[in-house]
């Protein structure tokens, strides 16, 4: 294993009762540099430990004395049908993690019956990728090689992605400053595979992060609304705009072209004290106005977590560093693990808030 010391073999998995045992299992799977570049935020990562700290802060004000011997969380997200109103959210760089990398992560999704988003920067092609998911989509980074950026898109179709996922709010790489000090690039024999017809597949280390060279080198910090338009136009696909903070930008999306966006600071990665994402959730469903669903990632790490975010209107919530840490414990067996853990927590706080269906989640359940 190439950014871990330690196999999954070992764990034993019942006494991982909660996303944060994996976090702790994979501080110890992992090599220093692989496990700060998976936990860390932008700077001082104040928005890293906000959106925490935003999602503790709201109180349930549960229902009583309602029905809740059956409970029903499937829903849909742009017409795809999932068990759970959660999906991954993209992360760069699975085989930090564990061997079978992003194939072990479309595994534990499609057992869990959600959608993986895949990152453009992921260590195994696109099209493994999808032959092992039930429902992929695929998260895009746009180069300054147009050609290239067609290439991906065109890929992702041809492999049966079902939705292209722009992420907007990286037109450069956040600070990371753990990253800046183990000047972290990807290890020896790990690439960015869907990338290598391109020539762009190498991320080696680099002073600051190679990561960070990587970025400021290929993508184009030139992206605008008028191309979210453009990228909509090239693809049959559905596309989602990732990344947005602010009612306003929101709306240009959809009038754009999004058929989606997602509420997200990139977990905390990329502008320190950028707000908490479920703070802004609210700001964001009303200037969408139900033209486009809304998706929220950014510290969900509990059952309560989810339930809150679709009660303030997300369709669906996406976990990020969750997976990741399952994968670095036990690999698919502990991305599954992870993403069971949440569903459970899901379902209880779903009968102990009086509320067996989603269209029970509303906002007066977060709201005094
Ligand atoms: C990310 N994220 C991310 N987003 C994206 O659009 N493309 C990418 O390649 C990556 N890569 C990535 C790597 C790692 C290690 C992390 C932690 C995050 C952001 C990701 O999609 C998501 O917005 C956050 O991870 C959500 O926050 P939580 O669940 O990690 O708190």
């Amino acid at each position: 294993m190439l950014g871990s010391s330690n196999g999954a073999a070992g764990w034993n998995l019942a006494g991982f009762i909660k996303v944060a045992d994996f976090g702790r299992g994979a501080a110890e799977a992992l090599t220093r540099p692989a496990f700060d570049y998976y936990a860390s935020g932008a700077h001082d990562e104040i928005t890293l430990r906000e959106n925490r700290a935003a999602f503790e802060r709201l109180a349930l004000r549960y229902r009583v004395l309602r029905d809740v011997s059956r409970r029903d969380m499937a829903t849909s997200v742009l017409g795809e049908s999932i068990a759970m109103p959660l999906m991954i959210a993209p992360t760069a760089f699975h085989k930090l993690a564990c061997d079978e990398g992003e194939i072990a992560t479309a595994r534990a999704a499609a057992a869990a019956g959600t959608v993986m988003v895949l990152s453009t920067l992921s260590n195994t092609a696109m099209e493994d990728v999808a032959k092992a998911a039930r429902a992929m989509w695929f998260q895009l980074y746009v180069y300054k090689d147009r050609g290239a950026t067609r290439g991906l898109v065109a890929r992702a179709e041809a492999a049966g992605a079902r939705a292209i996922v722009l992420t907007v709010d990286a037109p450069l790489l956040g600070t990371r400053e753990r990253d800046v000090k183990n000047r972290f690039g990807l290890p020896p024999g790990l690439r960015v595979e869907n990338l290598l017809p391109a020539g762009m597949a190498d991320v080696p280390p680099a002073m600051g992060s190679g990561l960070a060279a990587y970025f400021s080198e290929l993508i184009d910090p030139a992206l605008s609304f008028a191309d979210v338009e453009w990228l909509a136009s090239l693809t049959k696909l559905p596309v989602v705009v990732k990344g947005v903070v602010r009612g306003d930008d929101a709306a240009r999306a959809v009038a754009s072209g999004a058929r989606a966006v997602v509420v997200s600071n990139h977990g905390g990665r990329q502008l320190d004290t950028s707000p908490a994402t479920i703070d802004v959730l609210a700001e964001v469903i009303d200037a969408v106005a139900g033209r486009a669903e809304v998706l929220i990632d950014g510290g969900v790490r509990r059952g309560t977590d989810v339930l809150k975010a679709v009660a303030l209107g997300a369709r669906a919530v996406l976990v990020g560093r969750p997976i990741l840490w399952g994968l670095a414990t036990a690999g698919e067996a502990g991305a599954r693990r992870v993403l069971e853990l949440l569903r459970a927590e899901l379902d209880l706080a779903m009968a102990l808030c009086g509320t067996p269906t989603l269209a029970d989640l509303t906002p007066d359940l977060v709201r005094c």
